[in-house]
């Protein structure tokens, strides 16, 4: 069986609909919003290059995975006789770039610790995975094991040297706060860019000092297989290696109120210390500086929402650094 059906009502590909049609709205609605023409087309082409993807590698019983977001994933089987177990998981992604860095860190990792890769076509956009099994994240389980669970994946990656391929440094990500902070996006606090951008640039390591990073190391991409805790979903960028933590400082926040934040976080950042040695204050501090570059990127998009959210987050962190 596969675990998670989406809200589909059957097997991919379902007959008589446009291409788009067979996509879920949310889905369709993040990839046109990244870059209309761009996306349309990769969406338009998605049924074929599935196809292709399923007679290269020789896979049945495809089933799309549930709460895509900007990738197409489904789950499905090698055909019998095949390598492995069988249960497989294939990934199609729009952007080229992005891929490059995704496949580039799952290479890198070699499935220490990280999902295991088995299988690339780089003219489709697409990857084959080994499937994680039961594959509960770690945002099912409580805070604090949550937490702990993190910190131990972050520390088993273990921040591998930079690999000689180009992938971006996160010091592209944060150059883009002074581009932001010079536009004025009116939703994000012109104060808090222009403290990220300092702490930010405060914190950079040189370039030789730079390792490898997942760059996205949240709970939704921490995931129980069989033999333990696995990491899908990576950016693939380079840079301080305590700036891992800060994707998992931002969220998962939404049940905490307002009044429990600085006391969420303030555990959530000495529990990542101790487990990891990182510096406390060092955490805390990529923890603001991402939470408010990731506010700048939703403010682009039209997230308000999210901005808002973010801003309370990072404001909640503040005295951990001063
Ligand atoms: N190898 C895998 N095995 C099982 N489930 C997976 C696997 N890869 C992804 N998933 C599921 O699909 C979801 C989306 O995949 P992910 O690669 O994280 O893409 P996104 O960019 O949308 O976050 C994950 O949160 C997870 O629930
Ligand atoms: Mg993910």
């Amino acid at each position: 069986m596969v675990e998670r059906l989406s809200e589909h009502d059957g097997a991919w590909p379902r007959g008589g609909l446009s291409p788009l049609a067979r996509f879920p709205d949310a889905f369709v609605a993040n990839v046109l919003g990244y870059g209309s023409e761009r996306g349309k087309s990769w969406l338009q082409n998605l049924p074929g290059l599935v196809a292709s993807a399923a007679r290269r590698w020789h896979l049945e019983e495809l089933l799309p995975l549930a709460n895509l977001s900007f990738a197409y994933l489904l789950a499905g089987r090698l055909l019998a006789g095949r390598s492995n177990r069988g249960r497989v998981v294939a990934k199609f992604v729009c952007d080229r770039s992005a891929l490059a860095s995704e496949l580039t860190w799952l290479r890198a990792q070699q499935g220490r610790g990280a999902v295991r890769l088995l299988a690339v076509a780089e003219d489709l956009g697409a990857y084959l995975m080994e499937k994680v099994v039961p594959a509960r994240p770690a945002t099912a389980l409580d805070e604090t094991a949550a937490t702990e669970t993190i910190a131990h994946q972050i520390s088993r990656l273990g921040g591998l040297p930079a690999p000689q391929s180009e992938l971006p440094s996160i010091s592209t990500w944060f150059a883009d706060l002074q581009v932001l902070a010079t536009e004025r996006l009116a939703t994000v606090d012109q104060a808090a860019i222009r403290r990220a951008e300092s702490i930010a640039s405060a914190l950079m390591v040189p370039r030789r000092d730079e390792r490898l990073l997942h760059g996205d190391l949240h709970h939704d991409n921490v995931l129980a297989g069989a033999d333990g805790w696995l990491v899908i979903d990576p950016k693939g960028v380079t840079g301080d290696p305590v700036h891992e933590c800060a994707a998992m400082l931002r969220n998962r926040l939404d049940d905490i109120s307002p009044l429990d934040l600085p006391t969420t976080l303030r555990t959530r950042v000495r529990t990542l210390a101790e487990v990891t040695a990182f510096d406390s204050v060092r955490i805390a501090a990529w923890g603001y500086a991402q939470t408010v570059l990731s506010c700048a990127w939703a403010a682009q998009a039209g997230q308000d929402r999210d901005v808002e959210r973010g801003l309370a987050v990072a404001e909640a962190l503040l005295p951990l650094i001063d």
